[in-house]
């Protein structure tokens, strides 16, 4: 088991852009295992490589109780979307923000898993959320970009402040 550290808002590497994967090696099973372990130890409902520092589209979610659902979605795409749904969201990233965000209620993605083989899957509610928060984490939007500039810029400093009394300590 590997934790990895998750990097925070406002670090400038959480707006990178992820590659495609082209073959997923052993490497990236590691990776996806790390980023698991990551995720179930934060513990966090998503995680994408992103906030990892690792900067290739893959991303893990677990929204089950027993948290024994593991999704693994690497170079996911939605293909199909409907509807309407504000939820309030979090962030392994934002640590202690909440706020709501729109997103489509229903989607319809492929993927690869693990093995690298080819999935499509539909997702509502919360699940269809955090592969749609997931997904912007890989093109390097973090979920208080939506967000006013007036209350992003609030939260941003907010955490700064943070970030500087841990240091002090
Ligand atoms: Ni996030």
């Amino acid at each position: 088991m590997a934790v990895l550290n998750i990097l925070n808002y406002p670090d400038p590497r959480l707006h990178k852009v992820a590659a495609v994967v082209h073959v997923v090696s052993d490497k990236h099973k590691k990776l996806i295992r790390d980023m698991a372990d990551t995720m179930y130890q934060a513990p966090g409902i998503g995680l994408a490589a992103t906030q990892v520092d690792f900067h290739e589209r893959i991303i893990v979610i677990d929204i089950s109780e027993k948290k024994n659902n593991l999704h693994v979605l690497v170079n996911p795409e939605i293909i199909e979307m409907r509807g309407e749904q504000i939820c309030e969201e979090g962030c392994l990233s934002v640590p202690g923000i909440y706020e709501k965000v729109k997103r489509s209620e229903w989607i319809k993605f492929r993927a690869l898993d693990i093995e690298g083989n080819p999935y499509e899957m539909e997702a509502e509610g919360l699940l269809a959320v955090c592969v749609q928060h997931e997904m912007d984490h890989l093109l390097g939007k973090v979920f208080v970009e939506y967000l006013s500039p007036l209350k992003r810029n609030r939260i941003k400093s907010k955490l700064v402040k943070q970030k500087k009394q841990k240091l002090i300590l």
